[in-house]
């Protein structure tokens, strides 16, 4: 378990996003939604397409290719064709930066 570093606090505008790669071929979507951080890992559980350029409504996200939506808090599948949660990681915010825990 690590701490790995985003970009500094005040980069991503709320709505907006980051991607970071965490390593182990895994990439996190680190999203502002309103001024609280959520990240999930940046890949549907229906037909792995990469979430983060989805639709955001809430802190919820729709998935671009087939239209699942996830909590982003939870990772919960909201609605199908997707049905298992996609992985959450805690985010920090610490000393000007934001940083994922692995
Ligand atoms: S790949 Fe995301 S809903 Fe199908």
């Amino acid at each position: 378990m690590g701490r790995i570093r985003v970009c500094d606090e005040g980069d991503i505008a709320p709505g907006g996003h980051r991607i970071v790669d965490i390593g182990g071929g895994i990439e996190v979507a680190v999203f502002n939604v309103d001024g609280t951080y959520y990240a999930i890992e940046d890949i549907c559980t229906h037909d792995d397409a990469p979430l983060a350029d989805g639709a955001l409504d809430g802190r919820c996200i729709e998935c671009p290719r087939h239209g699942a939506r996830f909590d982003l808090a939870t990772g919960e599948a909201l609605s199908l064709p997707a049905y298992r949660p996609v992985e959450t990681f805690p985010v920090i915010v610490d000393d000007g930066a934001i940083w994922v825990e692995d």
